[in-house]
């Protein structure tokens, strides 16, 4: 699996381009601190002043959305499954005013350093800047439905680390749907915005996503975890998340994920020939008892081997292998630990969610095969720490984050443990993120 190591990775803070937008940053004894995070108020005036700047035009419209962590229920929701995540407090925001170039959207990302443009008239010519496509692809299904932007000059200002498994791309799609429909003022539902921007993605980006991000982007809750059922595509219960004996500790491994590789692709397609097999119409409709049934003599959680024999292969209609039993192994599980994990959260039970943190990302490393070596180490690594409860890759995988649910009192102490055994096994400096629930995508200003 190609994976790119980011810079920032250095062992200190470095700020590589003079317009990259980071928070302030803390460098303490081997780890970096993004802490506390750029409110929307800053990102936005940093951005406003940088399209003064740029186009000599006043800022217009603006619109903003979270980045999301995902607590556990990993690579379940294309799958009709559960997931428990929560937006967080990093956030994109875009920034606009009316185009000085007819036909145009123009945009300039402080973030990457990037500038980029689309043609309002040929919106399917997919532009060759990948972060363009995300905004690319929300402008064209509002097209579709008639809602056609005029030209605008953008720029996007973020505090969401890109490639790091936190919807960066997500946040960029649902903060370009608000801040269309605050210019052409037309008000579209929550789940209309959420199928605008999983079309971009799936379409605009070429990654077969699910539900998820796209859907706590738009409906965070400030201070909640929400707990979502991908089957319904519904909000199945919003659980308050605000006990000050814990914190959320968000680290990035320094190796950026890259979702569009064709790895996530080939999971989607593994899960769909278990359903095809199974004759069934998702892995939702799997019961614990047919796994087990379909894998007696399958190891539990150890490295593949050989292809098993069972005898209840014969009933299967395809060629059943282990892979595709590990898979599905991955996803029934993993359902099943979102549920617990809801009534872990619900009664603040941290010890149980913590273990259930653990038992996912095991199962994500060996049975559904998207975590990496510098993801296991960071877990590795958390897992050795007393006031550490549990821990897991988030995200996609292949790199980008883990997360970590943390004995508050004890935050520093362990980013600082953490961050100190990461640089002596992998070399990399990472950075730490403690991050609350936020409130989901919106607009935040439309000036005189
Ligand atoms: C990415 C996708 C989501 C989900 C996760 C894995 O973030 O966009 O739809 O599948 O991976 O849980």
């Amino acid at each position: 699996m190609p994976r790119r190591r980011i810079d920032g990775g250095a062992t200190q803070p470095s700020r590589r381009n003079a317009n990259v937008v980071i928070a302030f940053v803390e460098c303490h004894s081997g780890y970096i601190m993004i802490e506390p995070p750029l409110s929307i108020e800053s990102l936005q005036a940093r951005a406003a002043s940088e399209l003064n700047q740029w186009t000599g035009s006043a800022a217009r419209w603006s619109a903003a959305a979270p980045g999301r962590v995902n607590v556990i229920g990993e690579h379940t929701d294309y799958n009709g499954g559960w997931v428990l995540p929560m937006a967080i407090d990093r956030y994109t925001v875009l920034v606009a005013a009316p185009g000085l170039q007819a036909d145009r959207i123009r945009v300039r990302s402080l973030s990457l350093g990037e500038q980029s443009a689309v043609s309002l008239s040929r919106l399917s010519d997919l532009s060759d800047d990948k972060w363009m496509r995300y905004l690319q692809g929300v402008l064209a299904e509002y097209a579709h439905r008639a809602v056609v932007c005029p030209p605008l000059d953008i720029v996007v200002a973020s505090s969401v680390p890109v490639g790091g498994g936190l919807s960066s791309s997500a946040a960029l799609e649902l903060a370009m749907a608000h801040l269309i429909e605050a210019v052409t003022e037309t008000t579209w539902s929550p789940s209309e915005r959420i199928r605008a921007a999983v079309s971009a993605e799936r379409d605009g980006a070429g990654v077969p996503c699910g539900i998820m991000d796209q859907t706590i982007v738009e409906q965070g809750e400030q201070g909640c975890v929400l707990l979502l059922d991908c089957a319904q595509g519904l909000i199945s219960s919003t659980i308050p998340c605000d006990d000050p004996q814990i914190a959320w500790l968000v680290i990035h491994s320094g190796v950026s994920h890259d979702l569009a590789d064709g790895a996530y692709a080939q999971r989607r397609a593994e899960c769909e020939m278990i359903c095809e097999a199974l004759q069934v119409g998702s892995l939702r409709d799997v019961t614990p008892e047919m796994i087990t049934t379909l894998t007696p003599d399958l190891p539990a959680l150890s490295p593949i081997q050989s292809p098993i024999q069972s005898p209840i292969q014969s009933r299967l209609k395809v060629p059943f292998d282990e892979v595709l039993l590990r898979r599905a192994r991955h996803v029934v599980t993993e359902n099943q630990r979102v549920l617990a994990a809801t009534e872990a959260l619900k009664t603040a039970n941290w010890s149980t969610l913590g273990e259930l943190l653990f038992e996912s990302h095991h199962s994500l490393r060996d049975d559904y095969q998207v975590s990496c070596e510098e993801l296991d180490v960071l877990v590795e690594l958390a897992q050795a720490q007393d006031d550490v409860f549990g821990a897991r890759m988030t995200g996609g995988g292949f790199g980008g984050c883990i997360v970590a649910l943390v004995d508050r009192e004890a935050l520093s102490s362990v980013a600082t443990s953490i961050s100190q055994g990461y640089v002596q096994r992998v070399g990399l400096s990472p950075q730490c993120y403690r991050v609350k629930p936020a409130s989901g995508a919106d607009v935040c200003a439309v000036f005189a």
